[in-house]
């Protein structure tokens, strides 16, 4: 079984993916890890991320794996340098290159082969997963989102403003809906949740109530 969980950043995504897949014992996929991390690459390689042609030249050289959680970029555990305003930033642009798009889909599809799997990201449902059995897309209050952002940053010892993460949410999410391939857009078929007032727990309550109808209807 595949689910899908779709949405902008600051909806509480991840979280509830991982809850949810802890909780059918499925394999659990952060699609925005691995934009980050392609981000992260061309970073390191001095290639600009709005740089089409040279990141497309410089993606042979980069490997991106996600076992477990994890992230590995060329073999090494990058999951702790990928959550910076300035790779935020570069998945973003790197996302709306052709050549990443169809590198990462295929990697996604590839993963998902045989398995139960909760996957998260933008085009899950919408592109990636046409056929998944459960499509969630979640959507909250702009500003409640930017704060979200700011206290997850904060537990990890940054201090970012929420203006400031507020501006740069809206700068992608303009750019992850206006791209040509794969952009972020609920599927006709997705459950559309609005997490603005909902606890994590709350929000995870509905997905897996949601999933274990779906479930009993196969
Ligand atoms: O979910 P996230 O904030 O970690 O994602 C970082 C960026 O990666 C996001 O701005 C757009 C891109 N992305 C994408 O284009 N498609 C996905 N499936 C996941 C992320």
């Amino acid at each position: 079984m595949i689910v899908t969980i779709d949405g902008p950043s600051g909806v509480g995504k991840s979280t509830a993916t991982r809850e949810l897949a802890a909780r059918f014992g499925f394999e659990y996929l952060n699609t925005g890890s691995m934009y980050r991390a392609v981000a992260l690459a061309m970073h390191r390689l001095g290639v600009p991320t709005s740089d089409e042609r040279a990141v497309g030249a410089a993606l042979a050289g980069v490997r991106v794996e996600v076992p477990l959680g994890r992230v590995l970029l060329n073999g090494a555990d990058v999951s702790g340098l990928i959550r910076t305003p300035e790779v935020s930033r570069g998945a973003s642009e790197v996302a709306v290159h052709r050549a990443v798009r169809l590198l990462l889909v295929a990697s996604q599809r590839a993963a998902a082969v045989g398995r139960d799997i909760v996957c998260d990201g933008r085009d899950q449902g919408s592109f990636v997963f046409p056929l998944a059995e459960c499509k969630f897309f979640l959507v909250a209050d702009a500003r409640v989102r930017a704060e979200r952002r700011a206290a997850e940053l904060a537990r990890d010892g940054a201090t970012v403003s929420v203006e400031d993460i507020h501006r740069d949410q809206e700068t992608r999410d303009h750019r992850d809906t206006q791209r040509d391939l794969g952009p972020m857009r609920p599927a006709p078929d997705a459950v559309v949740v609005d997490t603005t007032t909902l606890t994590t727990a709350e929000v995870v309550e509905r997905l897996e109530n949601i999933v274990l109808a779906v479930r009993s209807c196969k």
